[in-house]
């Protein structure tokens, strides 16, 4: 499985510890940037990130920033992207298993490592329930 993952500056120093726990878990991962913790804008990793999904060169995406608002309020404008975010595993067990999302989204000032990897990992191992009722749902957006 290859995993995009993009970030701003506030959200630069968890993406990678993600990449790294990816990397441990033996993902192929795509970092999208940015890459220092000068500010940026978090909309050009948004759509760097929802771009290679949705070409289907990465199955999955995660994007950080300070909230994770910003990121999930841009990466939700590209069609096709179903971007969630998460703050607890229950939340990414079901944005899985219901919304089928493609997009992880978390907030670096919200959470802190231990976390953000334990819902990265519920995130990815968990799978679409692909009920019909979930599948009409989606559709409807
Ligand atoms: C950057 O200061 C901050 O606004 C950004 O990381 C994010 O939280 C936006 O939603």
């Amino acid at each position: 499985m290859k995993i995009a993952i993009g970030c701003d500056h506030g959200g630069y120093t968890l993406k990678l510890e993600v990449v790294n726990h990816l990397k441990e878990r033996g993902f192929e991962v795509e970092d999208m940037g940015c890459d220092s913790e000068q500010s940026c804008d978090y909309p050009i990793y948004a759509k760097k990130v929802t771009d290679i999904v949705i070409s289907k060169k990465a199955d999955l995406g995660i994007l950080i920033c300070g909230t994770g608002i910003g990121m999930s309020m841009a990466a939700n404008k590209t069609e096709g992207i179903r971007a969630a975010l998460c703050h607890d595993t229950f939340s990414a067990e079901a944005t899985k298993e219901h919304n089928n999302a493609n997009v992880l989204c978390m907030g670096a000032r919200v959470i802190g490592p231990g976390l953000a990897l334990k819902i990265v990992d519920t995130f990815i191992d968990t799978p679409f329930s692909n009920d019909e009722r979930h599948i009409r749902r989606i559709s409807m957006f």
